[in-house]
């Protein structure tokens, strides 16, 4: 699989220093406590965080399965959020550990946690059992788009400038009363008989926050029950053409789920577009091969 490379720089664990090579063994020792009867995948993380004060620690986590699937903590987040409620907000590096060979990346919803505490933190992927690592930090996990042309709506075909209106008048549908940020998306994807559809989404917020539920996945979850799965394309409002992260972390790997290959269109509000990539939106993917 080529085409999802792996973020980073090959760095051997005897060529870390000591607060690298402290919190990778960490990150080691927690992934034995992984409770992770549902896949048989333990992973471990432990990340260096300060506080208001400057004063640093290490957390750790494991990932925590449960009977209903959405209810599983990653190690990532399981290890943030302690640090989080200690008041550690301020993360400097993350060391991560899939313990089956050859291990993978944290997963999209990871990501996004990850960034919210630091884009400039170190990122520590532990790559086999000897503690080696690829180097990189937490923001390339979720860079911006690669700067191409913008195009303008004007300069796009009647078919497509029909695609622009739709998912800007999905965007209007949005019912967001919480996250008062409303967006549209649209999904189109090939069935096994080779017809090929458009599924539509709008932003729905829910109260507990976690029930809330993102435009493309309303698309592309549609998608998937109708049994188009190929050839996709996701085409999807955002504020800022240019801004790093401009799809959330969780939707790139539900798009993932569909493959690496998928085709990824921002629209802001003036109508203009830019032409991506899965792969350049979420590098070095965890997908079902790590498994
Ligand atoms: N997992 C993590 O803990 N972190 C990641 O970044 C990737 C996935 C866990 C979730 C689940 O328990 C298992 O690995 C398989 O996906």
């Amino acid at each position: 699989m080529s085409k999802n490379k792996a973020l980073g720089v090959y760095t051997s664990f005897s060529a870390l220093g000591a607060t690298a090579q402290g919190l990778v063994s960490a990150a080691w020792d927690a992934s034995h406590r992984a409770f992770c009867f549902q896949s048989n995948f333990p992973v471990g993380s432990a990340i260096l965080a300060e506080n208001d004060r400057g004063e640093a620690r290490v957390f750790h986590g494991c990932n925590v399965e449960n009977d209903f699937f959405p209810a599983t903590i990653c190690a990532e987040r399981n290890a943030g959020t302690t640090a989080v409620a200690e008041g550690y907000t301020r993360f400097k590096m993350v060391a991560v550990v899939c313990r089956k060979y050859p291990g993978g990346s944290p997963c999209g919803l990871c990501r996004q946690f990850l960034n919210q505490f630091g884009r400039a933190a170190v990122l520590l992927n532990i790559v086999d059992h000897d503690k080696n690592v690829r180097v990189a930090t937490v923001g390339e996990l979720l860079p911006s788009a690669p700067e191409t042309a913008v195009e303008t709506y004007d300069s796009l075909d009647a078919t497509e400038r029909r695609l622009v209106r739709r998912v800007l008048e999905m965007k209007g549908r949005s019912y967001v009363p919480y996250s008062k940020n409303p967006r549209g998306s649209l999904f189109i994807a090939s069935s096994n008989a080779g017809k090929t559809r458009t599924f539509t989404g709008m932003a729905s917020d829910n109260a507990s926050y976690g029930g809330s539920i993102a435009p493309e996945n309303v698309a592309m979850y549609s998608a998937r029950t109708a049994g188009f799965t190929h050839n996709v394309r996701l085409i999807t409002t955002v504020k800022d053409l240019h801004t790093a992260n401009p799809i959330d972390g969780e939707v790139l790997q539900v798009l993932r789920e569909f493959g690496v290959d998928s085709d990824v269109v921002l629209v802001d509000d003036n109508r203009s577009i830019l032409r991506t990539a899965l792969t350049s939106l979420l590098p070095d993917s965890f997908g079902p091969e790590s498994l």
